[in-house]
């Protein structure tokens, strides 16, 4: 993908990954608008860049994804690459006495029901295009699940296998599908702990490795994936799923 010249709509733009993605393209000369619930945090990170724009999204209300998507059409036509990266993210414990199936409902909602929503009402956007990129954050724990995040890592398994058939149907349309998969990064995604973690990977330093991919075109079957998260992705192919899994998932 060329990574300078586009129109990029960046849902889940606010924050962490989405919100560096955003604001490093709008640094790289790209028209960027992000999307997300958070109206004030968006209206700072347009303060901070003149020019970036944004546009309030709930991808759980259909209403919400509608009005985004007729916005973007109307303000936006040109709009040629597409970000679907917000997710939510929370530990279940499926033994506790606490636990219902609403702990696992609001990560359905967006990780699964949200994008797939989002992705449908844009089709026509960028089919409309020369040529267009379609980004899903998926996540590396697609491949091998960490048992404490059970919905989570299955609800980007799920993402995995919709977009090989979305990849799919439209091999006709110059839509590019990309599965962003990013490892454990320095993010607020299940909590404030999280963005100082010094087990996960920089923020700045995903975002730079993701760049580079982008531009060199290195995401073989569509897929981004750093190199340390290659084992993980191979795992059942090298038959080594049950090693990998006991690793993440200490006994
Ligand atoms: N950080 C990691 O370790 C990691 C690893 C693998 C995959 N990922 C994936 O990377 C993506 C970004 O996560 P992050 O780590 O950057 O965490 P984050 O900072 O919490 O970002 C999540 C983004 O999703 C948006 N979002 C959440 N619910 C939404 C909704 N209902 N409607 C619209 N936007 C919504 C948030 O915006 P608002 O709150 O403003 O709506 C925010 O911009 C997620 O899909 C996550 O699963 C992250």
């Amino acid at each position: 993908m060329n990574i300078t010249g586009n129109t990029v709509l960046v849902a889940g733009g606010s924050s962490g990954i989405g919100r560096g993605i955003a604001e490093t393209l709008h640094d790289r000369g790209n028209r960027v608008i992000v999307a997300g619930r958070r109206s004030g945090q968006m209206a700072e990170m347009a303060r901070l860049r003149p020019g970036l724009s944004w546009l309030e999204l709930d991808v759980t209300d259909p209403a919400s994804v509608s009005r985004m998507a007729r916005q973007l059409s109307e303000e936006f036509p040109q709009t040629n690459v597409v970000f679907a990266n917000a997710g939510v993210s929370r530990t279940e414990d499926l033994t506790g006495t606490g636990w219902t199936a609403e702990a696992a409902q609001a990560v359905v909602e967006t990780n699964i029901l949200g994008v797939i929503r989002l992705i449908g009402a844009l089709i026509p956007l960028l089919a409309a295009q020369d040529h267009a990129t379609l980004v899903a954050t998926g996540s590396a724990l697609a491949f091998v699940p960490r048992a404490d995040f059970p919905s989570y890592c299955a609800s980007k398994a799920f993402l995995h296998s919709w977009l090989l058939s979305l990849r799919h149907q439209l091999r006709g349309h110059k839509i590019e599908v990309l599965e962003l998969s990013p490892p454990y990064v320095q993010t607020s995604l299940t909590g404030e702990a999280q963005a100082s973690d010094p087990r996960a990977m920089p923020l700045a330093g995903y975002v730079a490795a993701v760049m580079e991919k982008l531009e060199a075109g290195d995401h073989p079957n569509g897929e981004i994936l750093l190199d340390v998260d290659l084992p993980r992705r191979h795992a059942e192919r090298d038959g080594r799923f049950a090693e990998v899994f006991a690793r993440l998932n200490p006994a």
